[in-house]
């Protein structure tokens, strides 16, 4: 038994010299290893009688333990030496100003809401909203489109479920003229403007909008801005003047033709869809601009706002009139930033917005460009 009284002071010794982790580990594996003394010791339990086990299973057991306790000990206290060094040598100044710029980049979409907000901000109009969950009398009756009317059928609407079939309190919620659907149109901002607003009225009105339709270039949501004016003695010189302004200042180019093709729509009279001129570059892309012009693409509709529109909003259509314009903004990204597939906008896809997003401190002005 001196031999483990021997193995117990040189291993004691070993653990207490040990001046690293690695140092310790080690020792770990030397003193209580599968080769270790104390291994082979454990070894030669099996070989001895019953009477010479029982006296010597519990010295070189309580031997095994003592000096796993040593190394677990010395552990500590070396790792709490380590972290204590790191502690002294690892300074973290609070004050500082941050060394990294905020993580994450601006989606598209969102840049050029903030470029509609700048742009007509400087025309003089306020941003308006209205909700996504909107009423058939907003988003339809009011705007000239009755139950019958043909555009509801084009609208590829969303409604909400059918009050006999949800029952209950549900039905009382879902009263035939105020069935919910999902607004088609930024258009409805409108009739919630006018019944809200007493006139002079400039306003845009960006946000989402929802149809069943789905392919490369229509998404069951995307979005549009809403543009309204309603003053006296409103005329279609007015309309053009501000798309023209806005078109110029948005695509950032002065050398911008409108195309303004006579058209219909049933809250507006007359009503107008207006094209933007484009050119080729070398490359033969399409570029918007360009005083003589390749080709056509349609960017928005528009028109003066049909009378039976404000006389639905309580306003007398004698004493005010108005244009109003819709665009759908999406598109307009596309055209600016050059994208070619709507579902990319909203597939989530990181690698998309690191290459298309906006650094989140690059803020559309006017003195400062609104865009690139
Ligand atoms: N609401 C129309 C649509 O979604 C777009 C539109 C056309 C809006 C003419 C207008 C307008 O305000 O005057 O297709």
């Amino acid at each position: 038994m001196s031999d483990l009284e021997a193995i117990r002071s040189a291993l004691l010794a070993d653990c207490a010299a040990a001046d690293s982790l690695d140092a310790i580990e080690a020792v770990r594996v030397k003193a209580l290893g599968k080769q270790s003394a104390i291994a082979a010791l454990m070894k030669t339990l099996g070989a001895m009688s019953p009477e010479e086990r029982q006296a010597k299973a519990p010295r070189i057991q309580g031997l095994r333990g003592e000096i796993a306790d040593a190394v677990a000990s010395r552990k500590a206290v070396l790792e709490a030496r380590a972290l204590d060094a790191r502690l002294a040598s690892e300074r973290l100044d609070m004050s500082l100003p941050v060394s990294a710029g905020p993580q994450g980049s601006i989606h598209p979409v969102s840049q050029v809401m903030d470029e509609l907000a700048e742009i007509f901000a400087d025309l003089g109009f306020a941003v308006a909203t209205g909700p996504e969950i909107e009423d058939d009398w907003h988003n339809f009756t009011a705007l000239n489109i009755p139950e019958t009317h043909p555009a509801r059928a084009m609208h590829d609407t969303f409604y909400l479920n059918d009050p006999a079939e949800i029952g209950g309190d549900w039905a009382k919620l879902f009263r035939a003229d105020t069935r919910k659907v999902l607004r088609t149109h930024t258009s409805p901002v409108q009739i919630r403007t006018m019944l809200q607003t007493p006139p002079p009225i400039r306003i845009i009105a960006p946000g989402r909008t929802y149809r069943s339709d789905s392919d490369a270039t229509h998404t069951p949501m995307f979005h549009q801005v809403e543009g309204l004016v309603i003053d006296r003695g409103i005329h279609m010189g007015h309309l053009k003047w501000t798309l023209e302004t806005f078109v110029k200042a948005f695509f950032e180019r002065d050398d911008i033709v409108l195309r303004l093709r006579p058209s219909y729509f049933p809250f507006t009279e007359p009503s107008a869809e207006v094209d933007v001129g484009y050119t080729r570059d070398k490359s033969g892309r399409r570029i918007i601009g360009g005083a003589e012009p390749d080709g056509w693409m349609e960017i928005l509709g528009s028109g003066m706002v049909h009378p039976k529109v404000i006389a639905a909003c309580g306003l007398d259509p004698a004493e005010w009139q108005g244009f109003a314009f819709g665009c759908g903004i999406d598109r307009l990204a596309m055209l600016k930033y050059g994208m070619d597939d709507l579902r990319a906008f909203f597939d989530g896809d990181l690698r998309w917005l690191r290459h298309y997003g906006f650094h989140s401190l690059d803020i559309p002005t006017l003195s400062g460009g609104v865009g690139a």
